[in-house]
Order: structure tokens, then C-alpha cells, then sequence
């Protein structure tokens, strides 16, 4: 008779102390309630997004998503265990050390002190399994140009860009501008949803998207302009790959700022993109590609741009994309037949 395997215990990852907690939060709550409970015993961990401190979550998994989750009767600070041997979290109950042995860590946290490798690098540490990226991957996947770097020196085209710091010239960043040409992108060099990021129309339009820019971040990017449109691809796996369809943004005006992310107002995402079956496999190749040389694990969503002339351009790879049941990740992978729950399972499934 087949032995029933054992239960792995799971920690889940929300919140973080980053601009994104909120969107943690909505990621968060639909993995969490489509993790298979004879599989998985779920230990549910909050991250305050003002101290970044770390609770032990024994409340409703409903009031996560409604940012209920923060009550003391329902919190206990918890951290990681150092020692290696153990792969467990602590916490203080009654006077006492209290443990909870975990098989792995899932980090459901998006942006800076989340999805940067910090998180990652905290497990690693601690010998605990982590699920999705590791830290090298994360870390780098969140710099823009340094992801650029590497994507580019594996022969796909990324778009051209100049990094500034504080303090800059502003006659040099307004030379830099004229050589990329407008409209151009400036962007903070970690960060996500698009905050801090500003399509540049004119020239008197670059100091204040730059100054913008820099209340997110220290180091930013200009960037040229892609023509065309942005798609994506859903990988999920590590040797053997699973490739989702293929989306595509239609964007009516402007770019994919925070409120079109979020709302869809004046925007489209169409699964599959309107694109041919040739056009699709090349882009799922190039996310292939991607997806190796930045040594992504588990999972991770590409993004690229298609010009009008075919060509594929990479924009970003978002190691920890969006997770509610309507996000672009599982979206693309349910248009290739995979479920919701299918995708939890597939992505939890080196765990057991
Ligand atoms: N070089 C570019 N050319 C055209 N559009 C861009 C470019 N860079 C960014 N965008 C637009 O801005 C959006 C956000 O930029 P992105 O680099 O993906 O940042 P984030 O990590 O915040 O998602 C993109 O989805 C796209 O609509
Ligand atoms: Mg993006």
C-alpha cells in the first residue's frame, strides 16, 4: 500500500513593509484559501507595513485582505530561528519559547523588502526552504538595469537607458534625455506598480519625473520609449518548464501606471494576445530564455514589449507577480488549462 505522505507545514508571507503591502494583502488572501488543507498546514505570518515587524497571524484569513488583520488578540511577534538544524520560527508564549517547524517559506510580499531578496536571503540563512526566487535572483530581478544587463548579454533586446544618482547635473540628465528622444520613461530603480515612474513627454516635463523618481528610490533610470505594446508570460517550474498563453496590455492612453494596473479603466489585458501562433512561441521562447539566465525559480512573470515591426524588447521580470484570481500570472496560466489551485500546488510541489 502506497504510505500517505506527511502534511508539510507552510509559512505564508503577507503584508511587508513596502509601498505594495495592500497588494500583498489581495495576493496573499487567494493563495492562501487555495492551498490544498491535506497537503498543507498554513502557519500565517503578517508583516507590519510601517515597523516591519513580524506576527505569528492566528486570526480569519477574511480579514487579511481587508487589512483587518493587525489585532493583538490575533498577532504574536514570531521571527526566524538562526539555527540552521532547525528550520523553525519562534515566538514568546506565556513566559516561554514557543517553535513551529516549517518545511518552507512561501512569500507572497511584492516590491522592495519582499520580492528584493531580502526576505529570500532570511530563509536561506536560516536553511529554510524558500519558495519561488532565491536571493541572488530576486535581488537582481528588482534592478532594472542590472536584470537589463543580463537579459541583454543574452542576445534580446532591452531598451536604452541612462542610471543617475543624487547629485546630478541637470544639463547632463537633459542631454542624456535628448540622446534616448521623447516621449521616454523615468523610473525609480527598485520599485514596482509603477510607482514613482513617469512617461516624459517634453523636456520641461524630465527634473520634476526625475525628482519623483528619487522620493522612491536613490538610484533611477531613464529610459527610451518602446513602441508597440507590453506582453507577458507566466512560467511556473524549474527544469521542466510549464509556459502560460501569452497576454497582452492594450493600453488606450499613457502607460500601465498604478490606477490602470489596479482598475482597468482605459485599459485591456486580452489572454491570448492578438498575435500570431508564431509571434507566441517566439515570445514564450525569449521568456524561457529570461527566465534561465536570471536563474529564476519556482515561478516568475516576464514582461516585454512587442514593437511593430516583431521585434521583442524586455521590460522586467516580476519575481512575486500579482496572485488575486484575476492577476495577469494566473491568468495566463489558466488560459493554457491550470487552475488556480493547480498553480499553488505545482509551485509547492518541490516542498514535498
Ligand atoms: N521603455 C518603456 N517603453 C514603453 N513603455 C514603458 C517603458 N517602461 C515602462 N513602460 C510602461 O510603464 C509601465 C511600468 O513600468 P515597469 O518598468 O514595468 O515598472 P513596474 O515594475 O512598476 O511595473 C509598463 O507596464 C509600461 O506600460
Ligand atoms: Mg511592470
Amino acid at each position: 500500500m502506497k504510505k500517505e505522505k506527511k502534511k508539510q507545514t507552510v509559512a505564508v508571507l503577507f503584508g511587508g513593509c513596502s509601498p505594495e503591502y495592500s497588494v500583498s494583502l489581495q495576493s496573499a488572501y487567494a493563495v492562501i484559501t487555495h492551498m490544498n488543507p491535506e497537503k498543507y498546514d498554513t502557519v500565517l505570518i503578517g508583516i507590519d507595513g510601517d515597523s516591519g515587524q513580524w506576527y505569528l497571524y492566528r486570526g480569519d484569513v477574511d480579514r487579511i485582505p481587508e487589512d483587518q488583520w493587525m489585532d493583538e488578540r490575533l498577532c504574536t511577534p514570531v521571527t526566524v530561528s538562526m539555527d540552521r538544524r532547525e528550520h523553525s520560527l519562534c515566538y514568546m508564549e506565556e513566559g516561554t519559547v514557543k517553535k513551529i517547524a516549517l518545511d518552507a517559506a512561501l512569500p507572497v510580499l511584492h516590491g522592495r523588502n519582499g520580492e528584493d531578496g531580502t526576505v529570500q536571503g532570511v530563509f536561506e540563512l536560516a536553511g529554510i526552504r524558500v519558495v519561488g526566487c532565491g536571493l541572488l535572483c530576486s535581488a537582481v530581478c528588482m534592478d532594472k538595469e542590472m536584470a537589463h544587463q543580463i537579459v541583454s548579454a543574452a542576445g534580446i533586446r532591452t531598451a536604452r537607458s541612462f542610471m543617475a544618482e543624487k547629485p546630478y547635473r541637470e544639463t547632463e540628465l537633459m542631454s542624456r534625455a535628448e540622446e534616448l528622444g521623447y516621449p521616454l520613461f523615468v523610473k525609480p530603480l527598485r520599485a514596482g506598480s509603477s510607482f514613482g515612474i513617469t512617461k516624459v513627454c517634453r523636456r520641461t516635463e524630465l527634473i520634476p519625473a526625475v525628482e519623483r523618481a528619487f522620493e522612491h528610490d536613490s538610484l533611477i533610470v531613464m529610459e527610451e520609449m518602446i513602441d508597440g505594446f507590453e506582453v507577458g508570460c507566466a512560467i511556473l517550474g524549474n527544469q521542466e518548464l510549464t509556459v502560460g498563453e501569452v497576454d497582452e496590455i492594450e493600453l488606450s492612453d499613457g502607460f500601465f501606471n498604478f490606477e490602470e494596473k489596479y482598475t482597468l479603466k482605459t485599459s485591456k489585458i486580452h489572454v491570448p494576445a492578438r498575435i500570431s501562433p508564431e509571434k507566441a512561441e517566439e515570445i514564450k521562447e525569449a521568456a524561457v530564455t529570461i527566465y534561465r539566465v536570471l536563474k529564476c525559480t519556482d515561478f516568475a512573470r516576464i514582461d516585454m514589449f512587442l514593437t511593430p515591426e516583431g521585434e521583442i524588447c524586455f521590460n522586467e521580470v516580476n519575481t512575486i507577480p500579482g496572485f488575486t484570481t484575476h492577476s495577469r500570472y494566473p491568468g495566463m496560466l489558466k488560459a493554457a488549462g491550470i487552475s488556480f489551485e493547480e498553480i499553488v500546488d505545482r509551485i509547492l510541489e518541490g516542498v514535498r
